[in-house]
């Protein structure tokens, strides 16, 4: 009786169909493209208010999920993360670069570096770095001194590289890169990352159609391979300092395998160390002084607390805990200008989400952009207030709804590093000078694959009496 009343064969009834996922609307063959490149941050905001947290991106030839809830974080970086690979053109252009190393490597052979790599960056071990850090930023802002000595306007965003660029080769190599090395290797850099956001687009056409800049694409890799296997080949014969980071990897022996990294996974995972950490920190450097100078009252309150614990002399790691203000306005410019401001991911195993069914092959978006102004989770979310990140506010938040350094087993495996590089670097800045913006706007951010500010940050630069 049951197997009749099932029968297929004689139910008159359909089954009732999930809704189509939403689809941004657009143009034929390009699809949303166009009012996405016109103001890729607004179009994102008013797409969620219309379309909800889940909807299909259409770009013309192709399209793909974007996610919009702290909740989709959880489930597709934590819960279900092994059925969201690093796949698809962007990751695909970042392999070329960056070869296996830890952002892009993935199952045991990402584990076992992950493994190795770890205890390098615990917070013990970050201490000893500490005064290589302050040391590298103090030097920055000497550069900085003739700026602010002749009043010229002065480009925060690309002061800020020079500090971060500083901080990561001393603390990667100690003294072992000149000068003029280091500019080659930051040119490359900046180069590379400006060309893999041109593979989200250009990344599915065959390896012989002449993309812009793919040449030189490969130069920047040839002269950043250069250098990276000179200063190796001097590691392993044992000249110069001991203390820094490729040294340290250079001696890891991962415990399960007694295995050590080869000469190609050392320059994979420098190069990763440095296209991952550079670039991020001094992006949420500049917005954070974008930012304070739109709110001179948060300025002057973490130049109060910044005196006070200082008391005018260099900053030590115990101070860092004495300035939770310096921690909050980071925290607050990384919650509304997250450097990494999307995780693209590709979908491996049948999927639901929200009710809705992503086959294999999905390409999908975690857009950290809009977890971090969801307003289910964040009152007036475009104000900044760095007192959202005081303890008592804080505490019953979703855990994901806070993601810059992305979540789960992939998260950050630099976060505490670039935390106190920043509390460190900016705390020093406000000690050393006071800044004037010379426009009255806040800049504009672009659309690259990382979130930077338009014209980098022009600003009117004094030193401190
Ligand atoms: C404000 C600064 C930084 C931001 C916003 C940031 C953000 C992120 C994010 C979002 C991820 C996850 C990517 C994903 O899941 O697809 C990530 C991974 C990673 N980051 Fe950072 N990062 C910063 C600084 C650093 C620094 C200073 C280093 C190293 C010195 C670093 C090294 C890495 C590495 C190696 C990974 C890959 C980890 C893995 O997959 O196991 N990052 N970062």
């Amino acid at each position: 009786m049951l197997d009749t009343f099932h029968s297929p064969a004689i139910s008159t009834q359909t089954q009732p169909q999930p809704a189509p996922m939403p689809q941004t609307q657009g143009w034929p063959l390009l699809g949303s493209l166009p009012h996405l490149l016109k103001n890729p941050f607004a179009f994102m905001v008013q797409a969620r208010e219309r379309y909800g947290d889940i909807y299909k991106l259409n770009l013309g030839v192709t399209n793909v999920v974007v996610l919009n809830h702290p909740q989709h974080a959880q489930t597709v970086l934590r819960d279900r993360a092994h059925h969201f690979r690093k796949g698809g053109p962007m990751w695909d252009m970042v392999r070329n670069l960056l070869g296996n190393g830890l952002v892009v490597s993935e199952g045991d052979f990402w584990l076992r570096q992950r493994r190795m790599m770890q205890p390098q960056f615990h917070r013990q071990r970050l201490a000893a770095l500490t005064e290589m850090m302050v040391q590298a930023i103090d030097e920055a802002y000497d550069s900085w001194q003739d700026a602010a000595a002749n009043n010229q306007p002065f480009n925060m965003a690309q002061g800020f590289n020079h500090v971060t660029m500083r901080v990561i080769v001393r603390t990667l190599f100690g003294t072992g890169l000149n000068q003029d090395e280091m500019n080659k290797v930051a040119e490359a850099m900046t180069f590379a990352l400006d060309y893999l956001m041109t593979g989200i687009f250009v990344g599915a056409l065959p390896a012989w159609v002449p993309v812009p800049g793919k040449k030189r694409f490969q130069e920047a890799i040839a002269d950043f391979d250069k250098i990276i296997y000179r200063i190796i080949a001097q590691c392993r014969a044992g000249d110069g300092e001991q203390n820094h980071l490729l040294q340290m990897l250079l001696d890891t022996v991962d415990d399960e395998t007694g295995e050590q990294m080869s000469d190609q996974q050392l320059r994979d995972e420098v190069a990763t160390l440095f296209l991952a950490g550079y670039e991020t920190t001094s992006i949420a450097l500049t917005w954070t002084f974008a930012y304070l100078g739109q709110h001179p009252d948060c300025m002057a309150k973490l130049q109060a607390e910044v005196d006070e614990v200082l008391q005018g002399r260099q900053p030590t790691l115990a101070d860092l805990m004495k300035m939770p203000y310096t921690r909050m306005v980071l925290q607050e410019t990384m919650r509304l200008r997250p450097p990494s401001w999307w995780l693209p991911r590709e979908v491996t195993t049948d999927e639901e989400i929200d009710g809705y069914h992503l086959p294999a092959g999905t390409q999908v978006v975690s857009l950290t952009y809009m977890y971090h102004r969801h307003p289910d989770h964040w009152a007036d979310p475009e104000q900044f207030d760095p007192e959202r990140f005081a303890e008592e506010n804080s505490a019953k938040r979703h855990k994901y709804a806070w993601v810059p350094f992305g979540a789960g087993q992939r998260l950050c495996i630099g976060r505490d590093f670039a935390l106190m590089e920043g509390q460190l670097a900016l705390a020093m800045a406000v000690q050393r000078f006071q800044m004037q913006p010379v426009n009255k706007a806040m800049p504009k951010p672009v659309l690259s694959s990382t979130l930077r500010p338009k014209g980098g940050f022009p600003i009117h630069l004094t030193p401190r009496t």
